[in-house]
């Protein structure tokens, strides 16, 4: 409801087309003021009535003052209530609300028929749709709702005033969690208006549950209840108004919706069945006669109804009988039955039809209390829910005949106009009072003489009429109005036809007298004023009732209440104490008035009568709660709420103020140029004259807000991401340390290994030379390990390189099996490789090694030359020789032969063949021989060319041994040696070389060192001896 006031200020948050909606709805709503505080003339009544006028001719029902939300029925369905609309009033502004120190309330007030249960249904309405709902919360929402039909059902009638008229006094409770959710309500439930159950002025009818059950029962329903479908006007109950059917009213959908009501609230089904049970026995009993006999006894005279109750309620029908027309009366201990007149017995009737209703209607608000009760009590206790009030009590009422109902009626909305007035006029001007701020004083009617002539102890007119219901004797609701004539005397608010004069005399009846409300003048018939505040049902009754076998009826008459012997509370002091009751929670809350208007009599759309409203507005007292609104400032709020609310506006306030919470306002309000006659400063609170002021202010903070969000989120996300940083830099560095301790460690390991290895190894050092065994194992191993690698790097690459590593003493022997191993291997891979040609070479050369090597002077010079096939080429030797030689011939070379006779020396060649060495000269064989035959071959040691060939003399067909030179004896002399094989006959002399002669002579050939090569004949020894000089240091002879 507060929301409607400030559509206009909420902050667009969903663009344009929100916007366009939100101006739409504020350019209708510019008829008028829409709130008085700006109205120009505000000491003007016309002006405060032409206001409410124009606004409600464009169906524009609600205005404000200041906080007080005023609304004029309409009569008819506005569209302003769709879930759209809702919409648009969530988040309303906080400067209606005020700081949530107490919890809130709403109290509707008006008189009857001014709409105010309406508003109560719509406030509700807005709250279930409005607030966020949680799964579980959702059923509370329905069940809320759904409470409103049932109440209605058994507590709303038809009156002349108002075709809903409540006539039970209402205050619910509406729960919220800390998210705003409904989770739970209660129902407080005032005085219900029972003896409608029995009685209807003209015009009115009884509560809407009657009709309903008749007109929508199901027809097995109605034939269990023995009831006959829609036919009020054969029920006593409901024909006193002689109004059984409104047009306004549609029973049979009524039904419909009660029924499903009950269901969705978790009524059970027998549940339902004895509450229309109790239903249809009221009206039983409305039906049931009574009649004198002869002898003035009272009996029933209409069986029917009788047995249907007895039926219906479980009781025997007898006992029934007796118990309606007879009362028991305990006296001196003694129980004595005595007969009710026909009038007592009416009236008993009445009042047993009054109290079943009246009992099953508290008990239904129980039951609904047990089902809007939010159940988990810890969490509702926790400080973040909040509850929220809802008043709708009867409105003020005046009827051609008023009664005791009326009475209290008027009394309670008395006590709730004292309630405004305490809360608004007098605390707002007592509030700048304390505050210290000048202000113009507002003259008002304070009503609460009128509460007190009603209920001041031993003097009010509830003290009277208690204490006459107490008295015994000829007490009567005639002696109660003497007794008020008595005692109020004088008072300025109380007049009877007695006290009165004149015409005022005229408008009292005798048995009447007029109360001045604060909302005028209402004058009371006394008639059942005594009967209706004692609530009497005899004991016998009460009997009867509590052997009843319906559920409900037996939850609501106990034994106990038999036993009991003290008077209970009479009805109008029940009403009192709960009515302080229900101040005393409305006190305690910050309270928010919705003051309904009725602007006609005849619930008429767009007829506004002028002095029907102008009598509303007056009584309310609302033209002077405007002037004290507009002489004081239309908002306050203590410095705390303020600056906490406001401080981001101003450098210097925000984000915190150190300093006194008054001058952070002053300097605020500075910052934000208030002009001095916009605000004034009091000693807790600063005062802020016009709404506009302060709606600049709230715009100013709604711009702010974006930029605060701004920096809310920058911080907080720097925050967040620091955070992650943190963490993530915690993990690297542990992450680290974790993978340093696993490489220090793995170091660690290393070096000890590396130290355990060193160590190993100078010990195995040390102990090297022992034997194999654990200590020197790893060192030897080593050795051999490393020895062998450096044989394997330094390998000989050729049969000449004769290099070889050191071998460590322990591998001596291996070192040389290697060695040879690898020699043997090369020689093997050049032996595969050599050509047969040098092969022949090599083998010749070997051979010659053999035999010469270090025994003969000139051998080092032929080692590099090489051996040839042939000295001489095959032209060079004589066709014929070698024809005679069968191309045998193998080798040849030019020699010098020296006669075996006189040592001439002569020109020739030696060839070799496969089997013999032959000596030629040109064409002639001059001597051969076989290598069968040749006894051995000798060479100086010298350097000189001779070489002679030893064969043997016996044979006649040799000549003698050949003496012969030439250039290359080495050559010569290894391949014959190799050809005769005659390898280990080569003969190599010192000095001499002795040779045979022909015929058993013998020659002898001395070699002489000298400086040339000379062949010299022996002069000495002619025919034995030569002498030969061999180059320049050697000298031969022969
Ligand atoms: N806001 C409204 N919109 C439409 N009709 C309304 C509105 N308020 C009241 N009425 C009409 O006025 C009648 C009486 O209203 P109600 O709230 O029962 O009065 P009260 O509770 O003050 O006696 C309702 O039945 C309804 O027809
Ligand atoms: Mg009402």
């Amino acid at each position: 409801m507060r929301g409607m006031k400030y559509r206009r200020r909420e902050v667009c948050l969903e663009g344009g087309v929100r916007l366009v909606m939100e101006s739409a709805l504020s350019a209708r709503d510019r008829v008028g003021v829409q709130d008085f505080l700006l109205l120009e003339n505000y000491n003007s009544e016309a002006a405060f009535i032409e206001n409410l006028r124009r606004r409600y001719r464009e169906g524009l029902i609600y205005t404000y003052i200041g906080s007080v939300l005023v609304s004029v029925n309409p009569y008819r369905e506005l569209e302003i209530y769709s879930k759209q609309n809702m919409e648009r009033h969530r988040g309303v502004n906080f400067y209606e609300i005020s700081p949530h120190i107490r919890d809130q309330c709403i109290l509707i007030s008006g008189e009857s028929g001014a709409g105010k249960t309406e508003a109560s249904k719509k406030i509700l309405q807005y709250y279930t749709h409005i607030c966020p709902t949680r799964n579980n919360t959702q059923t509370i929402r329905e069940r809320l709702l759904q409470s409103n039909p049932v109440l209605e059902a058994f507590g709303n009638a038809k009156t002349l005033r108002n075709d809903n008229s409540s006539r039970f006094g209402k205050y619910m409770d509406i729960q919220f969690d800390y998210k705003g959710a409904p989770i739970g309500g209660h129902i407080l439930n005032y005085l219900l208006e029972k003896s409608r159950v029995a009685h209807q002025n003209h015009g009115e009818r009884n509560f809407h549950i009657f009709y309903q059950l008749l007109e929508g029962g199901e027809e097995p329903l109605l034939k269990r209840l023995c009831l006959e479908k829609t036919t009020p006007q054969h029920h006593h109950y409901l024909v006193k108004g002689n109004c059984p059917r409104v047009s306004s009213i549609s029973d049979k959908n009524g039904w419909k919706i009660v029924r499903n009501a009950l269901s969705i609230i978790g009524f059970e089904e027998e549940e339902i069945q004895a509450l229309m049970e109790i239903v249809a026995s009221v009206l039983h009993l409305g039906n049931t006669q009574f009649g004198e006999d002869e002898e003035g006894e009272t009996h029933v005279t209409t069986e029917p109804p009788v047995q249907f109750l007895s039926q219906l309620m479980g009781v025997d029908a007898l006992v029934l009988k007796e118990a309606l027309t007879h009362r028991k009366i305990v006296a001196k201990g003694e129980e004595m039955i005595s007969p009710l007149s026909l009038e007592q017995a009416l009236s008993a009737r009445d009042s047993m039809a009054k109290a079943i209703y009246g009992r099953a209607f508290t008990w239904l608000v129980q039951k609904l209390n047990q089902s809007l009760a939010f159940k988990d009590e810890v969490y509702y206790s926790s400080k973040c829910s909040s509850v929220i009030g809802l008043l709708d009590i009867y409105g003020f009422e005046v009827f051609q005949h008023n009664s005791f109902e009326q009475f209290c009626i008027n009394y309670c909305n008395e006590k709730l106009q004292q309630l405004f007035i305490e809360l608004t006029l007098k605390s707002e001007q007592e509030e700048y009072e304390a505050e210290g701020i000048v202000w113009e004083r507002v003259e008002y009617f304070n009503n609460k003489v009128i509460c007190e002539l009603v209920e001041e102890k031993h003097k009010g007119i509830i003290a009277l009429l208690d204490e006459e219901c107490l008295r015994r004797g000829d007490a009567s609701d005639i002696t109660f109005l003497e007794k008020l004539e008595d005692t109020l005397v004088g008072h300025a608010h109380f007049v009877t036809h007695k006290m009165a004069n004149g015409k005022v005399r005229k408008a009292i009846g005798r048995e009447e007298f007029r109360l001045l409300h604060y909302a005028g003048e209402v004058n009371y018939n006394v008639n059942g004023f005594l009967d209706k505040n004692n609530d009497l049902l005899y004991r016998h009754l009460k009997e009867v009732l509590c052997q009843s076998d319906n559920p409900v009826v037996s939850q609501c008459f106990h034994e106990e209440e038999l036993m009991d012997q003290r008077r209970p509370e009479s009805a109008v002091t029940q009403f009192k104490l709960s009515l302080a009751k229900l101040m005393d929670i409305l006190m305690s809350k910050e309270p928010s008035y919705v003051r309904c208007i009725k602007p006609n009599d005849g619930k008429q759309p767009g007829r506004f009568d002028d002095v029907l409203v102008r009598h509303q507005v007056k009584y309310l007292g609302l033209l002077e709660n405007l002037r004290v609104r507009r002489a004081g400032f239309a908002y306050r709020r203590n410095y705390e709420a303020f600056l906490e609310r406001y401080k981001s506006l101003c450098p210097d306030t925000w984000p915190n103020w150190h300093g006194e919470l008054a001058d952070g306002v002053a300097t605020l309000v500075k910052h934000l140029n208030f002009k001095p006659e916009e605000y004034k400063l009091g000693r807790s609170k600063i005062f802020i004259r016009f709404p506009r002021t302060l709606f600049m202010t709230e715009d100013a903070l709604q711009a702010q807000k974006q930029s605060i969000a701004v920096t809310l989120q920058t911080s907080w996300r720097g925050y967040r991401e620091r955070v992650k940083y943190i963490q993530i830099r915690h993990a690297v560095i542990a992450i680290q340390s974790w993978w340093r301790g696993v490489k220090g460690r793995r170091k660690a390991r290393h070096r000890r290994q590396a130290a355990d290895t060193i160590r190993r190894f100078i010990k195995g050092f040390i102990l090297r030379n022992e034997p194999r065994f654990p200590d020197n194992q790893y060192f030897l191993d080593h050795v051999r390990f490393s020895f062998l690698m450096k044989i394997k790097r330094n390998l000989p690459k050729s049969v000449l390189d004769k290099s070889w590593p050191n071998p460590p003493p322990s591998l001596l022997e291996a070192s040389e099996l290697i060695r040879s191993l690898c020699t043997r291997n090369l020689v093997n891979d050049y032996c595969r490789r050599i050509q047969p040609e040098w092969k022949k070479q090599l083998e010749q050369k070997v051979v010659a090694s053999e035999i010469f090597k270090a025994q003969k002077e000139s051998y080092p010079q032929s080692v590099p030359k090489l051996f040839v096939a042939s000295r001489l080429e095959t032209e060079e030797i004589n066709l014929k020789v070698l024809q005679t030689l069968g191309h045998d011939n193998k080798y040849g070379i030019a020699v010098t032969k020296y006669d075996r006779h006189g040592f001439r020396a002569r020109v020739r060649q030696l060839l070799l063949t496969a089997s013999s060495a032959v000596l030629v000269q040109e064409a002639k064989i001059k001597q051969r021989i076989d290598y069968g035959t040749l006894l051995g071959i000798s060479v100086s040691s010298l350097s000189d060319g001779f070489f002679i060939l030893h064969v043997p003399t016996a044979d006649s067909k040799q000549k003698g041994d050949l003496v012969l030179q030439c250039d290359h004896v080495i050559e010569v002399v290894t391949k014959l040696a190799v050809m005769a094989e005659k390898m280990h006959n080569v003969n190599i002399s010192q000095d001499s070389i002795r040779f045979a002669v022909a015929r058993g002579k013998e020659g002898v050939i001395d070699f002489i060192r000298g400086s040339d090569l000379r062949v010299v004949k022996s002069k000495n020894q002619p025919t034995h001896l030569m002498n030969q000089r061999q180059h320049p240091s050697h000298e031969q002879m022969i």
